[in-house]
């Protein structure tokens, strides 16, 4: 039996991941490789709608492959790849701009956010076609699956558009893709903001605990984590948002469920719930920033890695690509 096909995608926008998104996001890539045939791309594309230095665009492509191969992803099952090595991302995003209104495309809530920010006036035209190029992403791997958070569910229900209005146009050639909105997976908090999500983009670094950070700034802030004053480790979202972060946190990297926790840890203070918290966060990234370190020792190894990856993408994208070049009526090149 064949698996099913499984893509998704992120920006290397950082120069390391953050908590939330290993907990959030690659934990599960890594757990559903065995039943998908996953694709996993890295969105450089995508990275240069925002202004991007090209040097640190480079290494941070490198950084975001090393930390997904460091954290489970395997590079056997899986094609990693970076998005500007196969050429039938643009390609195919250029004809579903053709088919896309302009209305539809305004309508996305990540652009006017984005947008806002930048101010309109500096908002670039590939800030506004962005979903369009993550619609093609997805539909030249013919996914049935496509793990994202919940922030990209408006983008996911736009690529079933095009996927269908393109299908009764031109006849059946795309998958209609489903997003797989992970509603039972940790959904991480600010260490000085626990109210807020854990973001690449937080106010106080302090907040943020990345995967490349060393491990005495982990346990430092850790143990410098808003909490309250009662005393009480007890899970509530609501009056005790910094003491329910560090249990959910720890239940996500340990299995010990919250009211196993809650148990052990009754009538301890809040200094032992953290130096423990701090302890198994450790024991958890270490080892991924080991590895990443030894894979990004090594870049021609690393880069020959994307090479096969993005071989393995490149075969099934040309494949799609050149029936949507045929069902468009693109005169077929003798020559490619
Ligand atoms: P981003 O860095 O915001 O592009 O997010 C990349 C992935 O990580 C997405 O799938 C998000 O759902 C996930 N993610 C980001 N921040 C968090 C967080 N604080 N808690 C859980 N998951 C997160
Ligand atoms: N827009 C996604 C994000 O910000 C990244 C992305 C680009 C993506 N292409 C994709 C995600 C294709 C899933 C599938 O997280």
């Amino acid at each position: 039996m064949t698996k099913p096909n499984l893509l998704s995608g992120m920006q290397p926008s950082a120069g390391s991941l953050h908590l939330g998104n290993y907990l959030g996001a690659l934990v599960n890539w890594a757990n559903m490789q065995d039943d998908f045939n996953a694709y996993y791309v890295i969105v450089d594309l995508h990275a240069i709608t925002v202004p991007q230095d090209p040097d640190e665009l480079r290494a941070n492509t490198r950084r975001t492959a090393a930390q997904y191969l460091a954290a489970g992803i395997d590079h056997e099952k899986s094609a990693l790849f970076v998005q500007s090595h196969v050429p039938a991302h643009a390609e195919l995003a250029w004809v579903l701009n053709c088919i896309t209104g302009m209305g539809e495309a305004g309508r996305m809530t990540q652009f006017k956010d984005k947008s806002q920010k930048s101010g309109s006036d500096s908002a670039s035209v590939g800030l506004f076609t962005y979903p369009i190029l993550q619609a093609a992403d997805i539909l030249l791997y013919q996914p049935k699956a496509v793990p994202v958070g919940e922030d990209q569910r408006q983008h996911l229900e736009l690529t079933r558009d095009l996927a269908t209005r393109f299908n009764s146009r031109f006849g059946d050639t795309f998958t209609i893709p489903e997003a797989v909105i992970l509603k039972e997976t940790a959904k991480i908090y600010d260490l000085q903001n626990p109210e807020a999500k854990m973001s690449k983009s937080a106010g106080d670094p302090k907040g943020l605990i990345n995967i490349m950070d060393d491990s005495a700034a982990v346990v430092k802030k850790i143990k410098s984590a808003v909490t309250d004053t009662d005393g009480i480790i007890q899970f509530d979202r609501e009056t005790k948002p910094g003491i329910s972060n560090l249990l959910g946190i720890h239940s996500a990297i340990s299995g010990e469920s919250i009211s196993e926790l809650e148990q052990r840890f009754e009538g301890a203070g809040y200094g032992a719930l953290k130096g423990e918290v701090a302890d198994v966060v450790v024991a958890a990234i270490e080892p991924i920033r080991n590895r990443t370190e030894e894979l990004l020792s090594d870049p021609a190894e690393l880069d020959r890695l994307l090479a096969n990856g993005a071989a393995r993408a490149n075969e099934l994208a040309e494949q799609t690509l050149a029936t949507v070049y045929d069902r468009i009526g693109f005169l077929r090149s003798t020559w490619r």
